[in-house]
């Protein structure tokens, strides 16, 4: 497998002020994404996600630093080329319809006219937009128009496609809508790269994720490696027995109605309650071993800085 994307010992600094005064703003950023994985670069706002993205795309330079694309520079038409890129803010021309918004991008493309209009009805297909083709974006809500950026951003037929926050402000099942294009992209062996800050999604989809924090990775490897199998406590969820009765044996984190959701640090202790319960004819509706996530560890790493 090939690297998608190398960057090594990336820095960037803005001058900002009415007495200009420089600020560090990316402090040797290193990271490579392997072809075909899905890799996220969480950080949280201000961390320096889009400003890596912009240097990626050749729109801001670094002071320092080397990035490549598929083993070229960065500032190469062979990298360019590969490239596909939805901005964190995009911007719509509202009065075009979908096919004509994507017929609008696609001149820029060398491609021939029939292929043009092949492509664009794949992409609309792709991104469950071909009831809509005909209707003007200003009509479209959030997340229709989320999906019609992503197609726009996939018309070059790009191997490396470059997200940045795809996923913000949309509802569930806008999250839901992207997250599957997203992983259809990849099984079409496409390489991801997305910036986000809602960690569930990046748990749900990513292959390997980067952590950056005040402009430095301080993190980055597969879910797997980052994330401590280990169980951290049970939380059981009961009913029949008094709040008073079990305090002891767990920190009882909410009651709702007759049930008691109760978090157990102590394996005897889990026993414990399951013959407390079994003694009083109370019930057990669910017993659930939790393991780190991605949101402890991400919470415990930005504190730490
Ligand atoms: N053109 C610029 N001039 C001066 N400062 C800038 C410029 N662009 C970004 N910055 C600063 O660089 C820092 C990182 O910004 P960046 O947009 O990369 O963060 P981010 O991780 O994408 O955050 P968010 O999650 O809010 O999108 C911020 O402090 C921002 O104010
Ligand atoms: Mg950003």
């Amino acid at each position: 497998m090939a690297t998608a994307l190398k960057i090594e010992d990336l820095h960037k600094s803005f001058s900002t002020g009415f007495i200009p005064k420089k600020k560090k703003i990316l402090k040797g950023i290193s990271l490579a994404v392997e072809e075909g994985e899905i890799f996220g670069y969480l950080g949280p706002n201000g961390a320096g996600k889009t400003t890596t993205i912009k240097c990626i795309l050749g729109l801001i330079f670094p002071k320092k630093g080397k990035i490549e694309i598929f083993g070229h520079s960065s500032y190469s038409l062979q990298a360019k080329e590969q490239i596909g890129y939805l901005p964190e803010n995009p911007y719509f021309y509202d009065y075009l319809t979908a096919s004509e918004f994507l017929r609008f991008y696609s001149q820029l493309s060398l491609m021939k006219k029939k292929d043009k209009e092949d492509k664009i009805s794949s992409l609309l297909s792709l991104v469950s937009l071909e009831q809509s083709a005909s209707l003007p974006l200003r009509k479209f809500s959030r997340g229709m128009l989320q999906r019609i950026g992503l197609a726009q951003a996939l018309l070059n037929e790009p191997s490396l496609v470059l997200l940045d926050e795809p996923l913000g402000g949309l509802d569930p099942l806008g999250r839901k809508e992207i997250r599957d294009i997203i992983v259809k992209l990849k099984a079409e062996g496409k390489t991801v790269f997305l910036s986000s800050h809602i960690l569930q999604d990046i748990e749900m989809i990513c292959d390997r994720v980067a952590i950056i924090v005040n402009g430095q990775i301080v993190s980055q490897g597969t879910l797997q490696d980052l994330i401590s199998e280990k169980i951290l406590f049970t939380e059981i969820l009961l009913s029949g027995v008094e709040e008073k009765e079990v305090e002891d044996l767990g920190e009882c984190i909410s009651t709702h109605t007759e049930r008691l959701l109760l978090k157990v640090f102590e394996d005897e202790k889990i026993e414990k309650v399951l013959q407390l319960v079994q003694s009083k004819k109370g019930k057990i509706h669910s017993l659930i071993p939790r393991t780190e996530t991605l949101e402890d560890l991400f919470v415990g790493i930005v504190k730490q800085q």
